[in-house]
């Protein structure tokens, strides 16, 4: 079966200057990255701010164009699709769900606004599918005549899904999905997600910097380092036994999935390099506590190292 999303050797660069009067410089945002969902799957993006997790999400979703590489959607080039095309097949979930809704618009309004764009239906099917999917992201009827500004933060973000999964697509790209909600509310959309995902058979790019958010939902698990996809595996084997001292050190900043599992890994030392200065060899090597010689001179590759792993890292395992 063809996969829902195929991301085949991609690389962005950005075109960037420090100052006022310095010259511009390369910035390579996401630099090589392949990875392939299956379709009913999730496959959970994690890494630190910075290391290109939005600008991959922005490419599958056509808002910003490769440097190099090509993104299938459903096995086709998301390069060639029009923008009505394109929505039918992916859409997005932000981080933000206040910036993202229009504030002199109902909540009916926003979530039936693709169905009015595509021209799906008559007013009253229209108005059907917008309750319908209100009822499913669990807002009240009560909530459809309301504006976004008369709605908590948990709601907002309800009804951002809601519009988002209104023309049914194939594949929802979740950037952050639970980030600027209250920690009491992050837990609801998290399970609300994951229980559409289910039950509608949904396939998510699902991005965060928290790898315990990402170990709820992911099927497949992809961490990046600096633009660099750095291990890619089935979520069970990346997050309990994970083969990368980078992963190992992310898991061992947060409160273990598997409580007792006893991870290896020290905590991540010094910072997250600048992009524009990007380290030689290994761009982990100035963090890596295992760091040899041959790691600050020669980059490792992304090899395959046990059941459907990949790792790039010289001395893995
Ligand atoms: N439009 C842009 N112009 C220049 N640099 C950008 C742009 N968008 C992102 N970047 C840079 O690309 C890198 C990756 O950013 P981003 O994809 O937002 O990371 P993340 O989502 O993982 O925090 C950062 O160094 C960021 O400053
Ligand atoms: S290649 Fe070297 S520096 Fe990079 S992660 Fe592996 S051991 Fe650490
Ligand atoms: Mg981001």
């Amino acid at each position: 079966m063809t996969p829902i999303l195929e991301i085949r050797g991609v690389t962005k660069r950005y075109s960037v200057r420090r100052g006022m009067f310095e010259p511009k410089r390369s910035l390579m945002a996401v630099a090589g990255v392949s990875a392939t969902l299956p379709r009913g799957e999730v496959l959970g993006l994690v890494g630190e701010s910075g290391c290109g997790k939005s600008t991959l999400a922005k490419m599958v979703l056509g808002l910003e164009t490769p440097t190099e590489g090509e993104i299938l959607v459903d096995g086709r080039p998301v390069a060639s699709l029009g923008r009505l095309e394109r929505a039918r097949l992916v859409q997005p979930v932000f981080q933000d769900p206040y910036s993202s809704l229009n504030p002199r618009r109902t909540v009916a309004a926003i979530v039936g606004q693709p169905l009015d764009v595509h021209g799906e239906g008559t007013a009253p099917e229209r108005r059907t599918r917008v309750a319908e999917m209100l009822a499913l992201v669990g807002l009240a009827e009560r909530h459809a005549a309301a504006y976004p500004n008369q709605l908590s933060g948990g709601q907002r973000q309800r009804v951002a899904i809601a519009r988002a999964l209104i023309l049914r697509p194939s594949l929802v790209v979740c950037d952050e999905p639970t980030s600027a909600l209250d920690v009491s509310v992050q837990a609801q959309i998290l399970n609300l997600l994951a229980e559409l995902q289910a039950k509608l058979g949904l396939s998510y790019l699902f991005i965060s910097h928290n790898l315990a958010v990402v170990y709820l939902i992911a099927t497949r698990v992809a961490v990046m380092y600096l633009g660099r996809l750095v291990e890619v595996g089935q979520a069970e084997t990346v997050l309990t036994a994970p083969d990368h001292p980078y992963t190992q050190a992310l898991l061992s900043a947060v409160p273990t999935p598997k409580p007792g599992r006893g991870l290896p890994g020290a905590p991540l030392k010094g910072s997250f390099p600048n992009p524009l200065d990007p380290p030689p060899g290994c761009p982990f090597h100035p963090r890596c506590p295992v760091a040899q010689d041959v790691c600050a001179t020669t980059p490792p590759a992304l090899e395959s190292k046990q059941a459907g792993s990949t790792v790039a890292c010289h001395f893995a395992g």
